[in-house]
């Protein structure tokens, strides 16, 4: 197998944003160098709760987990306690994180490990890009620095899912985004940036029938992964990581059910990392896009140069198509493997 690809995510964790890390965690082809955290689906103290949470459910209280800025670079504070619950995790709960925080910054982390190895690093941002944008602000060179930077964050071709044009995560910070655009648009980069929206990150759709092959694959007993109350009760899988992806996805289950018309979940930041992994899982088209800044309607709004009427050169791939079935087939078989290989570890 090939050097495992080293990556840092930033993340604002957020139930998909903690199948992301599970995801991450469960990747052989991955080597995860760090992780950071910005506000966003909770605030800033809250995600670097969670993140260390997460990881240490996984199994990896040994990566370095650090805090980011704690507000958009201009604009106040918003969170999605709605969506993600008040906590950001659903109905899941999980023990306190063991390990401490970095003492980096979350934008130093980013500057350093990419300067330590020129060229190699992968950043993936699944959150709003307050850190990034700080970061290229302090390190103009950052682009060049990093092997690819891979977003999950637009809407280019379809709708929002925060105001009607906009997306959560360029919503929450919509000038840190025009910064970052900006910086990644410069010439001599490895790879342009991979952008995945809304586009392809809302056909991937997570299901019942999914977590039920999740909880089969990790060996979880019973492998019926609701409580006796269906629906409306706690898991009661006797794997600790099949439990928590139940608890948290029954809330988002609950949100999508009430705002999208089905009873499942858009798995928007796990796809994201999945692709930075394996970018075969997208088809991307080379585009301009800019940040909409000054809108009255619209503030946030990716404005994607689909015709080419700027004749500026693209600054993206936006990702079009993903083959979201192959996806989700992955997502159980990682996840549900991670599930397994954990509790006979600790048997
Ligand atoms: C994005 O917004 C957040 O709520 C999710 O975690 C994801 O990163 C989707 O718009
Ligand atoms: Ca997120």
């Amino acid at each position: 197998m090939p050097d495992p690809l080293p990556f840092i995510i930033d993340c604002d964790t957020g139930i998909d944003d903690s199948l992301a890390l599970l995801y991450a965690c469960a990747s052989p082809e991955a080597s995860i160098v760090g992780v950071t955290c910005v506000g966003g689906n909770v605030d800033a103290q809250q995600v670097a709760l969670n993140t260390r949470a997460v990881l240490e459910l996984a199994g990896r209280e040994d990566i370095e987990v650090a805090l980011g800025r704690e507000t958009p670079l201009v604009r106040p504070v918003q969170t999605a306690p709605e969506t993600h619950g008040p906590r950001g995790l659903g109905y899941a709960e999980l023990p306190a994180p063991r390990r401490p925080l970095s003492d980096r910054h979350a934008a130093d982390l980013i500057i350093e490990e990419a300067r330590r190895r020129p060229g190699e690093l992968t950043l993936i941002t699944i959150g709003p890009l307050t850190n990034l944008g700080l970061a290229v602000l302090r390190e103009p060179e950052l682009p060049r620095l990093l092997r690819r930077w891979v977003l999950m964050g637009g809407s280019y071709r379809s709708a929002g899912n925060t105001a009607p044009t906009t997306e959560w995560n360029i919503h929450c910070d919509p000038e840190a985004a025009k910064v970052a655009f900006t910086a990644f648009a410069k010439p001599g980069l490895a790879a342009r940036p991979l952008a995945l929206g809304l586009d392809v990150t809302e056909r991937a759709k997570f299901t019942p029938e999914h977590m039920g092959r999740l909880a089969r694959r990790s060996g979880s007993q019973p492998d019926e992964t609701l409580g006796d109350g269906g629906r409306e009760s706690s898991s009661i899988a006797s794997n600790p990581i099949v439990r928590f992806t139940a608890d948290a996805l029954r809330f988002y289950m609950e949100f999508h059910s009430r705002y999208d018309g089905f009873y499942g979940a858009f798995i928007h930041d796990p796809l994201a990392v999945a692709a930075a992994l394996d970018p075969s899982l997208v088809r991307a088209e080379a585009v301009t896009v800019d940040v909409e800044l000054g809108g009255t309607l619209t503030t946030g709004e990716t404005v994607t140069d689909w015709r080419r009427v700027w004749g500026r050169p693209p600054n993206l791939d936006v990702a079009v198509e993903a083959n979201a079935e192959e996806f989700l087939d992955r997502f159980v078989e990682r996840v549900g493997g991670l599930a397994e290989r954990l509790v006979n570890v600790a048997s």
